[in-house]
């Protein structure tokens, strides 16, 4: 997972990392040596370059064994990379400073792990890595909230051209970023695997778990990169198949079937969907290589009932200790962490290659200590103009854009820079 990144044994920063001490121990004798042979002023010229050359390879060490997950929010005085005026992708229901909400405390903050520094994003990186490639974010409402979240982060260089929308509600669109050649899109698919939303004529959804969804499965062999975010629909009622037979359901009084939850179906649809992307893009010899990142179940922050106003009142973040991850935020994170764990070993039980990389984008905690980043009643423009009434209607589910939810990418960036230095390592300790 992202945090705490073991690499395989032949991957080039495990080589690094194991050769650092040695290359340490090698250079000693080879500057005695010079010094023996060559006078001292050589001597002098070349310490800088070599303690440069390894304070290099130290940062990447760093960076390669940064556990992303365990750190804390610290104010930070700089602020966003954008907002709702200078970014016009922020859908209405997250942009919550154009829809009145007061404090601004919430956008000056930065998460801060124990162990490194997290960068801003830096567009541009972001931008050269991806260039003439195409991402694919796909899931439900947080696939699109993250999505969101980048589209704007990027905007700040580059204008998103939108190319393609398709479906009610948006539920398929596709942009170009002309100054890289670089794809963005987005497929609505709240199960991953196929599946019957509820509708007016069903009160419960359906779940087909032994397929992908087609929606978004019939253009898995287009992509570069995927992003795969979800959770949050597996909480509503619903009945679950598989092949021919119903294996239960989840709240579905009326019905005659089993009562089974909704953990191990979400760990069923997991392992359908990567293994599918496994046997798909990451086995044989033909076709292009495909980066894979699960963002992991994102926590909502309910206090009280939820058309009241004050349902998610926090004007802060969470101290360290505040508040843990617990619970069923708890269950659904390590799912998502778990299932990648699988991918990775089955992938090392194969030789160790293939062509499919996978990590866990593992921001549960980082984003259960922001109760202050929902939108809340914001989710509806100017919501307290005629004061404040019996009901207000309150999402504490998604997050504000700006917000914590831009952190999320630049985690995701870190993630794809350190891919990145594995395909084009760097020269070793010479
Ligand atoms: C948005 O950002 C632009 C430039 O970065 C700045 O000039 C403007 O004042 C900001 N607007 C708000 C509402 O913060
Ligand atoms: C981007 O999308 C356009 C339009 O669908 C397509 O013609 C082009 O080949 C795509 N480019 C990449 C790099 O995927
Ligand atoms: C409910 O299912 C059980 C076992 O499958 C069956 O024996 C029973 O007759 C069913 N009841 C109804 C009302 O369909």
């Amino acid at each position: 997972m992202v945090t705490k990144l073991t690499f395989k044994d032949n991957s080039p920063h495990f080589l690094i990392k194991k050769l650092l001490p040695f290359a340490l121990y090698a250079i000693i004798p080879l500057l005695l040596f010079r010094l023996y042979i060559h006078p001292i002023h050589s001597f002098k010229e070349q310490v800088p370059r070599i303690k440069e050359q390894v304070s290099e390879q130290k940062k990447i060490v760093e960076i390669a064994s940064c556990d992303y997950t365990n750190g804390n929010w610290v104010h930070d005085k700089l602020g966003p990379l954008y907002n709702g005026t200078n970014c016009n992708t922020i859908k209405e229901g997250q942009n919550c400073i154009s829809h009145g909400r007061p404090d601004m405390g919430f956008l000056y903050w930065r998460w801060k792990p124990k162990q490194c520094n997290l960068p801003r994003f830096q567009p541009l990186q972001f931008l050269n890595i991806l260039s003439n490639k195409h991402l694919a974010f796909v899931g439900d409402s947080m696939a699109r909230n993250q999505l969101e979240s980048l589209l704007c982060l990027i905007s700040s260089v580059s204008t998103p051209v939108l190319v393609c929308r398709d479906g009610d509600d948006n539920k398929f669109r596709k942009w170009h970023f002309p100054s890289h050649n670089l794809n963005v899109s987005v497929f609505w698919s709240p199960f991953l695997v196929k599946g019957v939303e509820k509708n007016v004529n069903l009160n419960h959804n359906k779940l087909f778990l032994d397929s992908i969804d087609g929606r978004w499965g019939g253009e898995l062999d287009d992509m570069d990169m995927v992003v795969l975010s979800l959770g949050h629909w597996y909480l509503h009622p619903a009945v679950y198949y598989e092949g021919n037979t119903i294996l239960g359901c989840h709240y579905c009084p009326g019905l005659n079937h089993t009562e089974i939850g909704f953990y191990d179906v979400f760990r069923k649809a997991w392992r359908t969907t990567l293994d599918t992307l496994l046997r798909r893009r990451g086995n044989g010899i033909v076709g292009k290589p495909i980066d894979v990142i699960v963002t992991t179940f994102s926590p909502s922050h309910f206090e009280g009932e939820w058309d009241k106003a004050g349902a998610c009142p926090k004007k802060e973040p969470f101290k360290a200790g505040e508040r843990e991850v617990e619970g069923m935020d708890e269950e659904m994170r390590r799912i998502g962490v778990e299932e990648v764990e699988m991918v990775k070993r089955k992938i090392n039980n194969n030789g160790g290659s293939s062509k499919l990389r996978i990590e866990a984008l593992d921001i549960t905690r980082l984003s259960v200590m922001r109760g202050d980043g929902h939108p809340g009643p914001y989710m509806h423009a100017f919501p307290f103009a005629n004061g404040v009434g019996e009901r207000v209607q309150n999402d504490c589910v998604h997050w504000c854009l700006p917000g914590p939810i831009d952190t999320w990418n630049e985690i995701m960036l870190e993630v794809m820079k350190r891919w990145e230095a594995q395909t084009q390592p760097r020269s070793q300790v010479s």
